[in-house]
């Protein structure tokens, strides 16, 4: 059996959503001090709805497959809907990551809260 599925092959050959978005309003970064990878996350948030998301991340295929797979997940849906992303359905919907490989997928998760985190606190100054 091949180690990755062909879902996390094809996001880690052609991650949608890389990039950066200059004018996000939520943005979060987190790392995994073992394995030394980085990965930001930029959210452009209107109404409460995700309006558009890209990413940027310095790490091994599974964390660039997850934050591909992740971004794509939380598109269009509301930040309450976006709260709810787990590696775990990040992991299901790429079919698969060997186990070792599991914290790749948490990265994406922390780097969406982070970057929600992020959204929540500006709107608090704001007011
Ligand atoms: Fe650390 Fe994949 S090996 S994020």
């Amino acid at each position: 059996m091949a180690l990755y599925s062909d879902k996390v092959m094809d996001h880690f050959r052609n991650p949608r959503n890389v990039g950066v978005i200059e004018d996000a309003n939520g943005i979060g970064e987190v790392g995994n001090a073992k394995c030394g990878d980085i990965m930001k996350m930029y959210l452009k948030i209107e109404n409460d709805v995700i309006e558009d998301v890209k990413f940027e991340t310095f790490g091994c295929g599974s964390a660039i497959a997850s934050s591909s797979m992740a971004t794509e997940m939380i598109k269009g849906k509301p930040v309450s809907e976006a709260m709810q992303l787990t590696n775990k359905a990040v992991a299901e919907a790429l079919d698969g990551l060997p186990d070792y490989k599991m914290h790749c997928s948490v990265l994406a998760e922390e780097a969406i809260k982070s970057a929600l985190d992020d959204y929540e606190k500006r709107r608090q100054e704001e007011k």
